[in-house]
């Protein structure tokens, strides 16, 4: 008995065996890349723990283009800026898609921009990238708004009166407001309790595609759906947050704009109705509605206020480049004119900054992963149809081969000898091709707005005794800083 026993378990090893090194057989056409173990696959070599820079040490032991793969499913990794470039750039069209994983499917349900694909995409994309251009024209635009917000700002800044203080809460609320204003047409104060709600479902929803939960979940969601976890947290934010959109949509069904739309979802309605008339395949519906504003709410916060939490923390480490920016500002525009987007032209120390803190402090870990439409046969490796592609974008704003001084934070990376502006071709953190950032331009006004307004009215200190705030990030989808407190010290010449 304990014989045919002993026969049956070796038999069940011999064929599972045999299993795996079919799969690994069968594999062998993708990039190179650490060992795949049964079922996890090679995610072991990521480490229980993420470090910030694992995929440009992954790139440097497996070449510019390697695959990792979660489970059965392979992710195929570009590094550098070559790889990311022949990628996004010279085969825009092959990577155009994005995945549709268990997860996605259920977070965006394939609608709106960042997660749609095909016409759905095409035309939301369209209709976004118009109403954002036209949200910005006018006095009463995006710009006006968002210097609206900055001098918010920094009376909640000055409210500390120069002792340390954390600066995040503050930034969050007023880059969420920027984007409320877009797309409802007002802003919420910071003592709302259902603004609150969403800012923290926003921020929970951002942090889970790191975890090992939804690792687990996008290998077998069947099995999760029956399983207590974060996941099923994570799943009632995105209800909150929908909710909330919903809820707004509501309020300008009752209340339609009678003459010029003033918000996204005021354009949004036009167009839906204009749609529905004479175009059988509109896209332009509730459901489109809700999940755009939710792309933009998602897409625009957590990116634009991480670069301002940055920026203040390099600020404080680097009172030299400090005190440089305040003197530019200071010398262009005094201290009694206003400020605006235009004038980043007068000021290419501090233009130069900015671009040096995207850079150096980069804020995107993973990135937004791009799909394969067909097979794509690039640098020498066959990338299969229908592959998830990462372009790692912070390799690229790290690659020694673009940056004399990668590591370092160096504002001389965009000025050339005579202290003007440079642009620089590997200077990618909105990423490239058919799926660049849609708010790149929203994204910079705001950046410079925001940053320029406070070193005028502030100059920035690690707290008494703290004599550098740590750069380490915290890693999830996005490269946090740790909670760190500064001092914001009002400076005398400020309006
Ligand atoms: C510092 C700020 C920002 C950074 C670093 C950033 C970065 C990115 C990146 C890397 C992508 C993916 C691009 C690709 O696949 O090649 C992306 C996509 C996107 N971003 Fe941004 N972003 C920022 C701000 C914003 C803002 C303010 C908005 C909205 C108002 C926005 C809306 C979007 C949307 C809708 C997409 C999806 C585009 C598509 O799939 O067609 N982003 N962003």
């Amino acid at each position: 008995m304990l014989g045919i026993s002993t026969i049956l378990i070796a038999l069940v090893v011999c064929l599972l065996i045999l299993h795996y090194l079919k799969q690994l057989w069968s594999h062998r056409s993708y990039p190179p890349g650490p060992l795949e173990l049964p079922i996890i696959g090679s995610i072991w070599k990521l480490g229980y723990k993420l470090s910030p820079d694992i995929l440009i040490k992954l790139a440097k032991q497996y070449g510019n283009i390697y695959t990792l793969w979660l489970g059965p499913m392979p992710i195929v990794v570009l590094s550098g800026y070559e790889a990311v470039k022949e990628g996004l750039i010279n085969h825009s069209e092959d990577f155009a898609d994005r995945p549709v994983t268990p997860f996605l499917k259920v977070a965006a349900k394939e609608q709106g921009i960042v997660f749609s694909n095909g016409h759905i995409w095409k035309q939301q994309r369209k209709f976004g990238m118009v109403t954002l251009r036209k949200l910005g024209l006018g006095k009463k635009g995006m710009e006006h708004q968002i210097e609206e917000e900055a001098h918010q700002l920094v009376e909640t800044f000055a409210r500390a009166k120069g002792q340390p203080f954390d600066p995040s809460v503050p930034i969050i609320n007023s880059v969420s407001n920027v984007i409320c204003a877009l797309a409802f047409g007002h802003r919420f104060s910071v003592e709302d309790k259902e603004f609150l709600k969403l800012l923290e479902a926003v921020d929970r929803l951002l942090k889970f595609p790191t975890t090992n939960s939804h690792s687990l979940y996008e290998i077998s969601p069947w099995l999760m759906e029956h399983l207590p976890g974060p996941h099923r947290k994570t799943l009632a934010c995105i209800d909150i947050i929908y909710s909330f959109v919903k809820k707004e949509i509501k309020k300008h069904q009752e209340n339609p704009a009678v003459h010029e739309p003033q918000d996204f979802i005021d354009f949004y309605m036009f167009q839906m109705t204009k749609e529905s008339k004479h175009d059988p395949n509109s896209t332009y519906n509730e459901e489109n509605l809700t999940q755009c504003i939710f792309d933009l709410f998602i897409a625009g916060t957590e990116t634009t206020s991480l670069t301002l939490r940055w920026a203040l923390l390099h600020m404080a480490n680097h009172p030299d480049i400090q005190e440089k920016v305040h003197k530019e500002i200071e010398d262009v525009l005094g201290s009694s004119q206003s400020l605006n987007y235009q004038d980043r032209k007068k000021l290419p120390y501090t233009h130069a900054v900015i671009h040096e803190i995207q850079r150096c402090q980069y804020i995107l870990f993973f990135g937004l992963p791009r799909q394969s439409t067909k097979n794509v046969n690039m640098l020498g490796f066959l990338i299969p149809k229908e592959v998830i592609v990462v372009p790692d974008l912070q390799s690229v704003l790290l690659d020694p081969k673009q940056w004399k001084t990668p590591e370092a934070f160096n504002p001389n990376h965009f000025l050339d000898k005579d202290g003007r502006f440079v642009e620089r071709e590997a200077f990618l953190p909105f990423g490239a091709g058919a799926r660049v950032c849609l708010g790149e331009q929203l994204a910079k006004i705001e950046l410079f707005v925001f940053f320029t307004t406070l070193m005028r009215a502030f100059t920035f200190q690690p707290p008494k005794g703290v004599k550098q705030l740590s750069t380490v990030p915290e890693v999830g989808t996005s490269l946090v800083p740790f909670p760190y407190k500064l001092c914001a010290v009002p400076r005398c010449s400020s309006s």
